[in-house]
């Protein structure tokens, strides 16, 4: 499918556009600047110029498109005027897709909140359950973008394949900058306590952001016209739960702030109405109508990726701080002080299996190795994560191989257990999920 795609620079769409070009798809994302524009081309995108403002643009992107994936938004709205704003911006925008697209059956996918169908149902919420009408009584609460959703999913009654994915409260990843964790990080690192609400037992729900993305591509390719789908990977985690995790990770104390006028805002600021909310929710017609299963770790256990506690991981465990830093260098293209962290007589261990096989030594062995790969196939990596096991360091990637004689794109998951000991890189052994995979990629294109 031809698919447009907008907010692919941001924490969805980031994890959306790879998962789409993986099953075979192109991807053409909205960019409003050259940085915008350079970073879905890495992403594997083609480029159209231009901002939602433009919705003439959009509708002509939807029109020459098999299909569009909506996940920008106008948070710069936010602070001057709330979520009146965003949704009053983004209302004519589904509207524009909407004459588009009406009577094509063509897939509109739109991103929603896991909020909207109320969050006092005294049960978990299901897709089912639509989002609750936004009258004017709701002016500047969350509940006012609901008639962005309602608008979404009335559209099928005009022939569009139209549907809402539903993002969970917390959605994470290591490409999370800007979220709920790193915002409820950032706080109690400034008070120096993790703070929750009362007995802190209200539930939050919680998903990684690359099964948000494979979520959005099911709803795009079979979803029925009409629909809530929920990106709901942890259906309910106490949020007490949330910040002891969070203070044992920073070696700080979890602490109740007292659900008052005074505390609340004092110690969660512009989250305060948020963090009381009880949002328990189910993604059971999600799984059973689209075949989706979460696969990536839940919120507790990616909590253990070293994305989110770097310099607190720094202190508590060097190993695995050495190996982010490595990361890290190689990615800003730091090469040099990168290949100045490999010992000597590193050695790491690829499988016979490979085309890369045997063991490669030292920082040029490193490079070898990297160059080796990288001239029979081009080798991206889309995700990672670092944990301490036991005796090594583990880092998962999950990575894509695209063949240098045809352009086919193998997505393939890698476990890497280095050697890590005083600030120094001792090698490793890689282990793919499918060797022959890679090697029938290599051979065959
Ligand atoms: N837990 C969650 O994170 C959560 C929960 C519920 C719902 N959601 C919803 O899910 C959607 C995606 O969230 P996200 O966290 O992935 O978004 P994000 O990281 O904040 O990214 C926002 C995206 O929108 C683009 N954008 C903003 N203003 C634009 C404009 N005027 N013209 C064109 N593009 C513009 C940005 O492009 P630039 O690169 O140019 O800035 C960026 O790609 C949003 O609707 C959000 O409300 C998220």
């Amino acid at each position: 499918m031809r698919v447009f795609v907008t907010g692919g620079t941001g924490h969805s769409g980031a994890h959306i556009i790879p998962e789409l070009i993986a099953a075979g798809h192109e991807v053409t994302g909205l960019a409003r600047s050259d940085a915008s524009a350079a970073a879905l081309s890495t992403l594997g995108a083609k480029v159209r110029r231009g901002s939602l403002a433009d919705l003439d643009g959009l509708k002509e992107a939807a029109a020459d498109s098999d299909g569009v994936i909506h996940v920008a938004h106008r948070q710069d709205l936010l602070p001057s005027g709330g979520m009146d704003a965003v949704a009053a911006a983004e209302l004519p925008v589904m509207l524009a897709y909407g004459e588009a697209l009406a009577g094509t059956g063509k897939p509109l996918v739109a991103a929603g909140s896991i909020g909207s169908p109320g969050h006092h149902l005294g049960r978990a919420a299901t897709e089912e359950d639509p989002a609750l009408p936004s009258g004017d009584e709701h002016k500047g609460t969350l509940r006012a973008r609901n008639v962005v959703e309602r608008a979404v999913v009335g559209l099928a009654d005009q022939g569009v394949r139209s549907s809402i994915v539903r993002i969970a409260t917390i959605m994470h990843s290591t490409t999370d900058s800007a979220g709920f964790l790193p915002l409820l990080i950032a706080l109690a690192k400034e008070k120096g306590f993790v703070g929750y609400p009362a007995d802190g037992a209200n539930l939050w729900n919680a998903v990684h952001a690359r099964d948000a993305a494979s979520l959005f591509r099911l709803a795009l390719e079979k979803g029925p016209a009409g629909k809530y789908w929920h990106a709901i990977g942890d259906g309910g985690i106490p949020f007490r739960d949330i910040a002891e995790a969070i203070g044992t990770r920073l070696g700080l104390p979890a602490v109740s702030v007292p659900v008052d006028v005074l505390m609340l805002p004092a110690y969660f600021g512009p989250l305060t109405n948020l963090v009381t909310l009880n949002l328990p929710a189910s993604n059971l017609v999600t799984r059973q109508a689209l075949g989706w299963e979460p696969a990536q770790p839940g919120l507790l256990a990616d909590l253990d990726n070293s994305h989110y506690f770097t310099a607190v991981t720094a202190a508590a465990n060097n190993d695995v701080a050495t190996l982010q830093e490595f990361v890290t260098r190689m990615q800003a293209g730091d090469r040099t002080e990168a290949l100045d962290m490999i010992d000597a007589d590193a050695v790491w261990r690829e499988a016979d299996t490979l085309p890369w096989s045997g063991e490669w030594r030292g920082p040029d062995g490193f490079v070898r190795l990297d160059c080796e790969i990288n001239t029979l196939a081009e080798m991206t990596v889309r995700d990672y994560t670092i944990v301490e096991a036991g005796e090594v360091v583990e880092m998962r990637l999950s990575a894509v191989f695209t063949s240098r004689k045809s352009g086919r794109r193998l997505p393939m998951e890698i476990v890497e257990h280095y050697t890590v000991r005083d600030g120094k890189i001792h090698g490793a052994n890689a282990f793919y999920k499918d060797t022959q995979a890679v090697n029938d990629l290599i051979k065959h294109g």
